[in-house]
């Protein structure tokens, strides 16, 4: 009996040394049909008690569930070691190297066009300007009347306009805006400029675009003088072109000012010297501008006795073309991502 007893003690202490030396789940479940399944040697011991007495069938039965039970106490302890083995594996496996070098994102970019608007905007806000805006479908009577255009004039052979019906139509400029903001202002001194897109029955080409942008500026108040409007001028494009321009007026017609004039820039590449960008001239044109006529303002419930005012319209896809030496209008709209990446 002593010795019977003696071997389930060496087994269970084996059992102990091979439980702790099971390296996975698969091991462990080998280990424990060893020692705890129906082929294992335990068992073999637990078939010796028929022949035993009932004394010793009794201690040899408590002894049984002793090893029983300390075994598989073994087996739930190794089970729990294996887990947290696991799980620090799989930890160490997925540790992120925040040092590493970040994969490279994709990042966008604002159009050239809405670029030196928005320069053109935050240059005139500076100087106290407000920024309006009006409809891309406009009257007649805002587009054209109000601006000292009649119907039936010959002045509207200047841009072929898309009508709508025959009192609206896409604006073929942005100087409606011009009107809306006088009658809104009352008869009161202002400062504004109108961003915004214009529409014009041309045929697309490497200058013209049916669908255009405009920058129109408008001041009303006391004593405006065309030398306002050139020193206004003078200080815009010398901060958007980001160096010293000279501005230069040539005399030209448009019906809603009086004098009108064109305005030329001094070229922004030779710096006035002559090169192919100005064609040799050492001017750029760039933009319509004069004194707003007393028609317009009368029509617009201003007193033309008392206030004078001055107005210009800037193309923006010239403008931008010119700061960026484009020369095909077409880029600004074909998302052509190698063209837009260069901005
Ligand atoms: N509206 C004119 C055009 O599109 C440009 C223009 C010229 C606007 C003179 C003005 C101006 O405000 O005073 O051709």
């Amino acid at each position: 009996m002593e010795k019977i007893l003696k071997e389930l003690e060496n087994l269970q202490e084996e059992a102990k040394l091979a439980i702790g030396k099971a390296k996975s789940d698969v091991e462990l479940n080998d280990v424990k049909a060893q020692y705890l399944g129906k082929k294992s040697k335990y068992q073999e011991v637990m078939q010796l008690m028929r022949g035993l007495s009932v004394d010793d069938k009794k201690k040899l039965g408590m002894a049984g569930n002793d090893y029983k039970m300390k075994v598989e106490a073994e087996v739930e302890k190794k089970v729990l070691e294996l887990e947290k083995q696991k799980i620090k594996e799989k930890l160490a496996k997925e540790t992120i190297d925040v040092t590493l070098p970040a994969p490279k994102l994709s990042k966008g970019s604002i159009h050239p066009l809405m670029q030196v608007k928005e320069e053109f905007e935050d240059i005139c806000i500076e100087m106290g300007y407000e920024v309006e805006e009006g409809p891309d479908v406009e009257w007649d009577k805002y587009n054209f009347e109000m601006l000292n255009v009649p119907k039936d004039h010959p002045a509207r052979d200047m841009q072929d306009t898309f009508y709508i019906t025959s009192e609206t139509l896409l604006r073929s400029h942005t100087s409606p805006v011009q009107v809306r903001t006088m009658l809104k202002k009352k008869g009161k001194p202002f400062k504004i400029i109108c961003p915004g897109a214009a529409y014009r029955r041309d045929n697309d080409d490497a200058t013209h675009s049916h669908q255009f942008s405009q920058i129109e500026g408008l001041v009303v108040g006391k004593d405006i003088t065309m030398a306002d409007l050139k020193g206004t001028l003078t200080t815009i494009f010398t901060k958007l072109f980001g160096k010293e321009m000279n501005i230069r007026f040539r005399p030209s017609f448009f019906p809603f000012t009086e004098p009108s004039v064109e305005v030329d820039v001094s070229c922004y590449k030779c710096g006035g010297k002559g090169c192919p960008l100005c064609k040799h001239t050492g001017w750029i044109e760039l933009l319509g501008a004069g004194m707003v006529h007393p028609n317009v303002s009368e029509m617009a419930g201003y007193d033309s006795k008392k206030y004078t005012g001055f107005a210009f319209g800037v193309g923006l896809e010239r403008l931008t073309m010119v700061k960026y030496q484009i020369d095909d209008i077409r880029e600004f709209y074909t998302n052509n991502l190698k063209f837009m990446r260069q901005f």
